[in-house]
């Protein structure tokens, strides 16, 4: 038997597999197709303090090996999350992490708040770089400073495990990954999507509503790899993976570029079991390596 499990700043999951939010709701759509509780934990979708309808339509197209988003954070708001759907989704998985998003520093921290009573909620993912609204978002996540402006205001309120989620879009990300250590972040949380467009030449106008988008799936793995290299080499805390991982073999080469858990998002839209065959795939890998566990591979790339 392979130990998948892996501690996470204090927080020990039994696999090193999450959702990536946004991908699979709040993870009733997926019960169908996987034993939740095998994830090591279910980050649910973007979570305001106040309703969100979204943008407009098209906010979803398909690019080369990629998807192109820009939802723009539609959510029903955290009081609804709080009083309704929480109930609903509290057996699926001892880890119930919500990606929290805001506009304004406040946002965040009155979210936070009003999470903090829920046990399920063990770890909320700080979203410091959603690229697909017009205030907040990743204009915290693009600057050191904002990045840990938001971080020390979270922190003062929320006691358990706070992931902050980072921009791919900065020319240093480790020095915002740093940035937010050094303000008490338990784990960082990286990449979130690329800014990208995409273009109809027949109309000669962009394809989504909003013109550009956040790009995720495989076109940006090997950015994200690089990204999560680079982050594991500059902090000290957990580095959670995530950017194209589409099976085992993309997970395990991101557990080697040092993360300590990853996330998969993209691949769900095709195959909605795809966390529960990565959590396989990562189990048979060890299995013919002779790793006992999990934990021994992190960082394990040979140079
Ligand atoms: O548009 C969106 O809801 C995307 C959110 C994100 O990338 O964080």
């Amino acid at each position: 038997m392979v130990d998948l499990s892996v501690d996470i700043g204090g927080l020990i999951i039994k696999t090193p597999v999450m959702t990536a939010s946004g991908t699979c709701g709040y993870g009733e759509e997926l019960v169908d197709f996987m034993n939740i509780p095998d994830l090591g934990a279910l980050v649910v979708k973007g979570t305001t303090l106040e309703p969100r309808q979204g943008n407009d339509y098209p906010r979803m197209t398909e690019t080369a090996s990629g998807l192109l988003n820009s939802i723009g954070l539609q959510n029903k708001g955290v009081h609804y999350f709080h009083d309704e759907l929480y109930p609903r989704i509290e057996h699926l998985n001892d880890h119930i992490i919500v990606n929290v998003s805001g506009s304004r520093i406040e946002d965040y921290v009155s979210v936070c708040e009003i999470l903090s009573d829920l046990t399920k909620c063990t770890a909320v993912e700080v979203n410091i770089s959603c690229p697909n609204i017009k205030e907040g978002g990743i204009a915290f996540g693009t600057s050191c400073s904002e990045a840990a402006k938001v971080t020390k205001e979270v922190r003062k309120v929320w006691k358990k495990h706070m992931m902050v989620k980072l921009s791919p879009n900065v020319t240093h990300i480790a020095e915002i990954a740093k940035a937010v250590e050094d303000e008490g972040a338990d784990s960082v949380s990286l990449v979130n999507t690329f800014l990208a467009m995409a273009i109809d030449a027949q109309s000669r106008k962009p394809i989504l509503s909003t013109i550009t988008g956040g790009l995720s799936g495989p076109a940006i793995k090997p950015i994200a790899l690089n990204m999560v290299w680079q982050v594991y080499q500059a902090v000290k805390i957990p580095v959670i993976g995530m950017g194209g991982i589409m099976n085992a073999k993309d997970a395990i080469e991101f557990i080697l570029a040092g993360a300590t858990a990853i996330q998969v998002g993209t691949a769900t839209f095709i195959d909605p079991a795809s966390c529960i065959k990565v959590i396989r795939g990562i189990e048979e890998y060890c299995n013919e390596q002779g790793v006992k566990n999990v934990r021994e591979l992190i960082g394990g790339l040979i140079i």
